[in-house]
């Protein structure tokens, strides 16, 4: 289904110039969601601020991946009260993965009776809508679909980096690993046609853009369902063809659907960057099994040890998830093992959290919180430990880096990543922003890379 841009213009704002704000929570699915609904309301005539003081439209879409992401959400909700009871015609809506859970829509409407627009996953598209419809007959909207639906092209996409964007290849999920809720709340795998993607990001190239990244729940199962019969290796032969685009990224792969044709694509296309997220989740079979995640430790390994030998220089990334319900010290221990083994360069590591409707939920020998905490810190100590090693390999080398901007830490230093993702500091005129120039490691700290321009 096409959206259609034009009618947005009947929406247009007139006179005083209004700002909304809006906190995203959770992945990249959900910043690229923030992006889309932030491109309709730029159209329509507001302007982003990050003040929320100062909007008159706010914003949270939300994720409920963990509990502590849904905790953050009642914490945020709880302090605009008092700036909606000073301010009747502030707009609050709320968004997202959160919202998708049966009843939880009826639930924050009962606890936060001051929001004004609830909506899901599967019609954000509809926000401009919702608002026009609060704002002239002022009521309180809640809308949620059960069921995904067709994928919508063509909304306006206010994107927060010049140089880099996401693209998203695919939406939902259909592998139902037994911990985790987003399948549920974001629907079955869809995947995009080959040709919407492709057009997407010959737009992007021609407005600058050096760096896409390709975004699913699980991209090597692109193509699925499609009418055109296109693969995932395929669909990267094809991005890589397009010229002015310097560099692609993807992101989530699935250790059991990423085949040898992956990775000889990611060998063969000189844009695809030697850097792979590849999700464990746990080292022990055991364990692995009762999550529904369809490889073994030692598979696992053999496919990191396939691709290095393959990539030179690749690194990996990767996510788990510590005290899943019957983990014992010795299924832990083979985590541990696991990511010496493998040295990832970053890994995100969270403690299992309950979800709703999961079957993990209902596994017996839940893991106490003290035990999750004490084999976190275990967890994370050897998980960077391999971090700082990486980086310590990279000293002395030269890296291609895309600019990305000022430093977060010390903005008089420029910041920017290597292909393979490393995170390099180094002192630099902005001029060199959003350019891909060449930088020599100098030093490594823990996290991140100092470097000096080539000249
Ligand atoms: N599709 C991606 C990302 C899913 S969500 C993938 O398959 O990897 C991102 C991460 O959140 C997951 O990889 C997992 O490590 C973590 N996660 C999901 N459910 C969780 C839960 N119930 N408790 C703790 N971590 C969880
Ligand atoms: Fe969740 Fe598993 Fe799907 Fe990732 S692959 S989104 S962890 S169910
Ligand atoms: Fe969260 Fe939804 Fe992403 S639950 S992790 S924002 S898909």
């Amino acid at each position: 289904m096409n959206f259609d841009i034009e009618k947005l213009d009947n929406e247009k704002i007139n006179g005083e110039k209004k700002l909304f704000c809006i906190s995203t929570f959770g992945c990249q699915m959900n910043e690229e969601d923030s992006e889309k609904l932030s491109g309709m309301l730029k159209r329509i005539g507001y302007e982003r601020t990050e003040n929320k003081e100062e909007a008159s439209i706010i914003i949270f879409n939300t994720c409920c991946v963990r509990e502590n992401a849904e905790n953050k959400v009642y914490g945020n909700l709880g302090r605009l009260k008092k700036q909606k009871e000073k301010n009747p015609d502030l707009i609050i809506a709320i968004c997202g993965c959160m919202m998708q859970q049966k009843g939880k829509a009826d639930e924050m409407l009962k606890r936060f009776p001051y929001v004004d627009i609830i909506f899901g996953t599967h019609n954000s598209y509809k926000f401009p809508e919702y608002l026009n419809r609060v704002k002239t007959e002022g009521v309180q909207i809640k809308e949620i679909m059960d069921k995904e639906t067709e994928i919508v092209e063509g909304l306006p996409i206010d994107r927060k980096s010049d140089a880099k964007a996401f693209v998203t290849i695919m939406y939902g999920c259909n592998n139902f690993c037994t911990y985790c809720i987003v399948p549920y709340v974001r629907g079955r795998e869809r995947s995009r046609r080959s040709e919407d993607i492709e057009n997407e990001i010959k737009e992007l190239v021609d407005r600058g853009y050096k760096e896409v990244t390709l975004l699913g729940q699980n991209v090597n199962s692109y193509g699925k369902g499609l009418e055109e019969n296109i693969t995932f290796p395929q669909l990267l032969r094809m991005i890589n063809e397009i010229e002015g685009l310097e560099r692609i990224r993807f992101m989530t792969s699935h250790p059991k659907d990423l085949t040898l044709d992956v990775v000889y694509a990611i060998r063969d296309c000189d844009k695809v960057c030697e850097q792979i997220h590849l999700p464990v989740q746990s080292g022990s079979d055991r364990i692995l099994k009762e999550m529904n995640r369809h490889y073994t430790k030692e598979q696992y390994l053999a496919l990191a040890k396939k691709i290095r030998s393959e990539i030179p220089d690749v690194t990996f990334s990767t996510d788990i998830i510590v005290g899943f319900p019957g983990e014992t010290e010795e299924d832990f221990n083979e985590t541990l093992e696991l990511v010496k083994e493998v040295q990832y360069d970053a890994a995100f590591t969270y403690l299992y959290s309950r979800r709703n409707y999961t079957p993990a939920d209902k596994m017996e020998n839940q893991i106490s919180d003290e035990v999750k905490h004490e084999r976190f810190n275990r967890l994370v100590k050897i998980s960077n430990d391999g971090i700082a090693k990486g980086n310590k390999e990279a000293e002395g080398k030269i890296y291609e880096v895309l600019v990305e901007g000022p430093s977060k830490n010390d903005d008089s230093k420029l910041t920017g990543r290597t292909r393979n993702a490393r995170l390099v500091n180094f002192e630099g005129g902005e001029e060199l922003i959003g350019k891909l120039i060449n930088v020599k490691i100098v030093k490594a700290n823990s996290f991140s890379l100092i470097g000096e321009v080539v000249k």
